[in-house]
């Protein structure tokens, strides 16, 4: 089975995907968190650079969109090939209010003419992306989505999966909660259930898998699943995959490199900006904290550092108390 890196906007980005392939390799692919479009495509260069394919050395990458607006859609998908990507995703599950509120994400789910609009506009008129030359250097562009059941009622998910089935996905990925939820509460395995029934497109699993357990058990349930994606988890496990294919599991000193490399790489990529590169580092502890029984108080520490050395200091102790 397929195992993703799912998308984690502030955690899973360029600095963090070429340390996690270095150290853990063997993820069959790496989201980028998402990528606003807007109506006149101005890529941020932050963006730009989160896609250059130098940034992102040996590392099977697929970028993901967020938006409403069609004719955006259209370009960001040309500029990702034109840099030599073959699958971009789109992202109906965000469920941040900043988000929604502009009928993104999430918000597209209860919009569906909004939604058929965008998805028309992505998939009907293909050579409108790409001009013949460019469609002969890339070939096929696969086009997958990133999906929740619904805004407020799980049941919306087979109206949705009415619309999905009419284009050609390449990939649905379906986090069974809706909206409203958040990452709340239990995930609507039923509801996947019947989603793996109806789809027409591949599907993939994605939502709380955070132990070689969890996996089992869905890979079991679900034997013709041919993919699933995992984000919390493996930002609290980064081996988590490794064990999930037999392999060793994660030890504190490997755990500790990784972090050290981590933060080494992100001083390097912010030009020595401590701040800056401990608030990315924080960014992991509510999931990586989960290694560490007992140490509530070492962890709150660690929130509380602004400079690198009382950062370092209250790292090491944590792993030393460990030992
Ligand atoms: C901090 C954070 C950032 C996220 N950023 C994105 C994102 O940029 N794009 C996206 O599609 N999903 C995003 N998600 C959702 C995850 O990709 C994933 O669907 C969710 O965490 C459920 O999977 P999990 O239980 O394996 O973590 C984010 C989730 C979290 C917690």
């Amino acid at each position: 089975m397929n195992i993703y890196f799912a998308p984690m906007e502030g955690i899973t980005g360029r600095v963090y995907r070429r340390v996690h392939h270095r150290f853990f390799p063997g993820i069959d692919k790496y989201y980028t968190p998402f990528i606003s479009l807007t109506g006149n495509l101005k890529l941020k260069a932050r963006d730009r650079k989160e896609l250059e394919p130098a940034e992102n050395p040996e590392i099977s990458l697929v970028p993901q969109f967020l938006g409403n607006d069609p004719e955006a859609f259209r370009k960001g998908i040309r500029y990702a090939g034109e840099l030599g990507y073959s699958e971009c995703n789109i992202n109906l599950g965000c469920p941040s209010k900043t988000v929604t509120t502009k009928k993104k994400g999430s918000g597209l789910l209860d919009e569906p003419e909004l939604l058929k609009k965008l998805l028309d506009g992505v998939f009907e008129e293909p050579e409108q992306i790409f001009d013949g030359e460019l469609q002969s250097t890339i070939g096929k562009m696969d086009i997958s989505v990133k999906t929740r059941l619904g805004g407020s009622d799980p049941e919306e998910i087979f109206s949705l999966l009415d619309l999905f089935n009419r284009y050609p996905i390449s990939e649905l990925t379906i986090h069974p909660r809706v909206r409203d939820e958040g990452y709340r509460g239990r995930v609507h395995l039923d509801y996947f259930e019947e989603c793996l029934r109806r789809s027409e497109n591949p599907v993939c699993y994605n939502g709380d898998i955070r132990t070689v357990h969890d996996f089992s058990l869905i890979a079991e349930k679900y034997p013709n699943l041919r993919a699933v994606m995992i984000g919390r988890g493996l930002v609290g496990n980064p081996a988590l995959v490794r064990e999930i294919r037999g392999g060793a599991p994660l030890t504190a000193e490997e755990l500790k490199a990784f972090h050290d490399s981590l933060l080494e790489s992100y001083m390097e990529a912010f030009q020595g900006d401590e701040y800056v590169s401990i608030r990315h580092m924080l960014e992991l502890w509510p999931f990586m904290k989960e290694n560490f029984s007992d140490s509530d108080r070492l962890i709150h520490k660690i929130f509380k550092t602004k400079r690198l050395s009382d950062y370092r200091t209250a790292v090491d102790k944590l792993f030393e108390d460990r030992r």
